[in-house]
């Protein structure tokens, strides 16, 4: 479980900003369950600030049972019709009341968008359960329809102060330690977006301050998501390719992007497939181009990581999950220490085995943990780091990184 979804609040109390938005709800919350028929309302805002959240906690609070649309429902104004039309007047499974959800509105492509809008406003007066929309620009063309229909709460970005109460909160009940200029800049970059400064400060935990720089990767994510749109949605040959191309995101890093949103994104199996065999052969190519034999190959490598995994969605495409960071660059920089250490280890072992660093690492390593954790079994751990020390100058990290080697990790 991530940080986020640990730390999600459930209630409207544990919602961090946004007082006004709040009580606007609360009020919507005690309409609903009295039964008053409260105009639907359009939560608008920035990612990140807690909008979906907030729904969710409208609904927990006060009992309704969620009742969420999503993509596959808005394919065309006749799927839209049977779906939700019902929902307005049928009674939930387990509560009286519902609460209708449409999140993320702006974001969904509609066949029919005019036949859709009618049947969202038709259903906004008949339904007898509350309903709530969100979405990202109350200014969007694609809810101009709605805005006669709805009561707007705004959700703006918290401020840093906000976010940096938010993170310090969470540090404590982790039991973890940053150190506080490593939170401040975290709530400082993630400029209103809490989503964003959480998965941060998950990332920082345990790395070293030096890692500072990881959060770079922040303000170059609206530039990743926007190739990765163009990459996943287009099914489209030059859209996918002329997106990455533009681009000043290094193929290395978008490899790993699309890597890890390939399952998030495709919905059937054989695209996935598809997407994961081009993403290979990319991966190869730029595998190749990198270690000098022909730079020519980075060609190959754009246009299949770009159009190859772009053709291989057959349309079938998830609109509504988010991207989520690759947890390879997660775990690289979590264990970036360790690595550090064991480089160190092999470095100072290559003169007494004669070997250098890469046969230490990947040959002698596996012996030399099983004969570290025998002695420190025989001997205890501080004899065996006195004798280390002594004999091969290793410290105590270095020791640490041999005793918990292990095959399987990397
Ligand atoms: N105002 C907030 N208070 C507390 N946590 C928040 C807040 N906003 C976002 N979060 C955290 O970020 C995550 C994503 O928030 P979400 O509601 O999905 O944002 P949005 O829908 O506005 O993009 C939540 O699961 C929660 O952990
Ligand atoms: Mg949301």
């Amino acid at each position: 479980m991530t940080l986020c979804e640990k730390y999600t609040p459930f209630t409207l109390n544990g919602i961090v900003g946004n007082n006004a938005a709040r009580d606007k709800l609360v009020q919507f919350g005690i309409d609903a369950i009295g039964g008053k028929k409260a105009r639907p309302i359009m939560i608008y805002g920035p990612p990140g600030t807690g909008k979906t959240t907030a729904a969710h906690a409208v609904a927990y609070s006060n009992g309704l049972e969620l009742v969420e649309l999503n993509a596959s429902d808005y394919r065309d104004s006749e799927t839209l019709r049977k779906k939700i039309l019902p929902l307005g007047t049928t009674r939930g499974l387990f509560s009286k009341r519902s609460l209708i959800l449409f999140d993320e509105i702006d974001e969904l492509s509609r066949l029919d968008s005019a036949g859709s809008d009618r049947v969202i406003l038709q259903l906004m007066r008949e339904s007898r359960h509350p309903i709530i929309v969100i979405a990202n620009d109350y200014w969007s063309r694609k809810v101009g329809f709605l805005r006669d229909a709805v009561e707007k709460v705004e959700f703006k970005r918290p401020d840093s102060g906000e976010i940096m109460a938010l993170l310090e909160k969470i540090i404590a009940s982790e039991h973890k330690n940053v150190p506080n200029g490593i939170l401040v800049e975290i709530a400082k970059r993630s400029n209103g977006d809490i989503r964003g400064a959480i998965n941060d400060l998950e990332m920082m935990i345990d790395a070293e301050p030096g890692l500072l720089e990881c959060l770079g990767i922040r303000d170059r994510k609206a530039e990743i998501f926007r190739v990765l749109d163009k990459i996943f949605l287009s099914s489209n040959f030059d859209i996918a390719r002329n997106a990455l191309n533009s681009s000043d995101v290094e193929l290395d890093m978008m490899l790993n992007w699309i890597g890890q949103n390939i399952p998030n994104k495709y919905l059937s199996k054989m695209p996935v497939y598809e997407a994961y065999d081009s993403l290979s052969k990319a991966s190869m190519f730029s595998e190749k181009a990198s270690r000098g034999s022909y730079y020519g190959y980075l060609r190959y490598a754009s246009v299949l990581m770009s159009s190859g995994v772009s053709l291989a969605s057959n349309g079938n495409v998830s609109l509504l999950t988010q991207y989520t960071f690759p947890s390879r660059i997660s775990r690289m920089s979590k264990t970036k220490k360790s690595r550090e250490a064991l480089n160190r280890m092999a470095l100072k072992l290559t003169s007494e085995l004669h070997a250098n660093k890469k046969t230490i690492i990947n040959e002698h390593l596996p012996v030399l943990n099983a004969m570290i954790n025998k002695a420190i079994e025989q001997y205890g751990a501080e004899a065996v780091q006195e004798f280390m020390e002594r004999l091969y100058k290793l410290d105590k990290e270095e020791v640490a990184v041999i005793a918990s080697y292990s095959r399987f990790s990397s």
